[in-house]
């Protein structure tokens, strides 16, 4: 009998994922849609507990960000100022025996990595944008893009906020929104997808501060990754080297991640000058993108220091750093106030007071928390399930309950359990999804 083939982690965690409600392919009852997922009822949880997290640290505990929400659909002129029309572009090559396409600087030579014929075209551009059209009319002058950057919607918008704010320069203004591109290569899971979402923050200083704050922002930014969990050792600075510099930028750094798949870009920090203010002042014929210095007396066009992070890659850095196997169990090490249910509920066996307990500890927690009832199964099995789900704590009232009102709190880390009086449970779990760890 042929062995069984070893299962890469990349592979685990797909599996994990569709089994425990996280990420299913898009489309999968009509075979799938290439790079397209969708998030289930946990995936859909922890997203939002990564938005969270990236709004609350960028709006709420600084006080010099403003939040946005613009459309995704803009005026196609805005696209041609960006330099995206132009220039957001990949080299595309085509095999002509297999028909398979690959990014040209994804290949050496000739041969094609899929069939290995020398096979290969030469290289042509290949516009990211996705397209489509508005009204009803399809013709060209009803062509728009699908914005491939949620970061444009900031800059048209700069002289709205900083009026309605009365906003002082330096301050920024924070998005997090549904970016698309026609990706030639997407792949591994949610890591590159055509479809995605995107946190960027534009951050709008003077010229000639520009390079002391683009160091005070690489320096938040990774701390953010800190805060959110990721181990350090798997967290690593790169600079972009003057031949791979997007169009707009002058400096650029990506935060990468050690992923199952190598060393890959988590986020961008650009110096993007003042090039796309400049650019939307020449192609709107406005020229007000600009900003006025009271003190001074100086009128000057902002330069902007750019963090771009992708909420979907993300949380496959978290599901990465959280996947953990030991000999019984596979667990999901999720920080508490990351996770999806911060505690599973457990009567002990189905007796009639454990479960009426336990059922009065689920209604008072989930006004709070994400919880969940389980009184199916033995309470290992139960627990396991819970642990794959990355749920921090299980909750258990069991004979002792009947007696002394109290019920076990078990972590899923450690698998410690302490008793806890019943009207204390609520609290007790607020603090730990607070502060992360279990009192004393
Ligand atoms: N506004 C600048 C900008 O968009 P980028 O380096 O092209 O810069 C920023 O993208 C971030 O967006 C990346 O670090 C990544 O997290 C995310 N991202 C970009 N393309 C993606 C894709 N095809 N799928 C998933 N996430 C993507």
């Amino acid at each position: 009998m042929a062995a069984k083939p070893i299962e890469s982690l990349m592979e685990k965690l797909v599996s994990l994922c569709k089994r425990r409600g996280y990420i299913f392919q898009s489309s999968e009852i009509y075979g799938g849609l290439s790079s397209c997922w969708d998030y289930g009822p946990l995936g859909t949880e922890l997203k939002q507990n990564v938005k969270d997290f990236w709004w609350r640290w960028m709006t709420m505990e600084r006080d010099d960000v403003d939040g946005l929400d613009a459309s995704i659909l803009m005026h196609p002129k805005i696209w041609e100022a960006s330099g995206h029309v132009e220039g957001f572009t990949d080299p595309l090559v085509d095999c002509k025996n297999c028909k398979q396409r690959f990014r040209a600087d994804m290949v050496e030579g000739a041969k094609c990595p899929a069939c290995g014929n020398e096979a290969l075209t030469e290289a042509r551009m290949f516009n990211l944008m996705l397209k489509t059209y508005i009204g009803p009319v399809e013709d060209d002058t009803a062509l728009i893009y699908l914005r491939p950057e949620t970061a444009q919607g900031i800059f048209v918008n700069f002289l709205n906020v900083q009026t309605a704010m009365h906003r002082k320069i330096p301050f920024g203004i924070a998005q997090i929104g549904k970016a698309f591109r026609n990706e030639i290569t997407p792949g591994n899971f949610i890591f590159r997808t055509r479809e995605f979402e995107q946190m960027e923050m534009q951050y709008f200083v003077k010229p000639g501060t520009d390079e002391e704050w683009f160091e005070k922002w690489k320096e938040d930014r990774m701390n953010f990754y800190l805060a959110l969990g990721l181990k350090k050792e798997k967290l690593r600075w790169r600079e972009h080297g003057p031949d791979e510099l997007a169009h707009y930028a002058r400096t650029a750094f990506d935060i990468e991640y050690e992923f199952p798949f190598g060393w890959q870009e988590l986020e961008g920090v650009h110096n993007r000058t003042d090039f796309d203010l400049a650019k939307h002042n020449e192609y709107s014929g406005k020229s007000n993108l600009s900003y006025f210095d009271e003190s001074t007396g100086e009128r000057y066009v902002p330069y902007v220091i750019e963090t771009s992070a992708g909420v979907d890659r993300t949380m496959l850095t978290c599901l990465v750093d959280a996947y953990d196997e030991e000999e019984e169990r596979v667990v999901l090490r999720l920080p508490p106030k990351l996770a999806p249910i911060k505690a599973g509920v457990f009567p002990l066996v189905k007796k009639e007071g454990m479960v009426a307990a336990a059922k009065d500890i689920y209604e008072a927690l989930r006004k709070k928390h994400k919880t969940f009832y389980d009184e199916g199964g033995s309470i290992g099995r139960r627990y396991r399930r819970q642990d794959e789900a990355g749920t921090p704590l299980g909750i258990t009232t069991d004979g002792q309950t009947l007696e002394d009102n109290t019920v076990t709190i078990r972590e899923r880390d450690l698998m410690e359990q302490v008793r806890v009086p019943v009207p204390e449970v609520v609290d007790w779990v607020t603090r730990y999804v607070e502060e992360g760890k279990a009192e004393g």
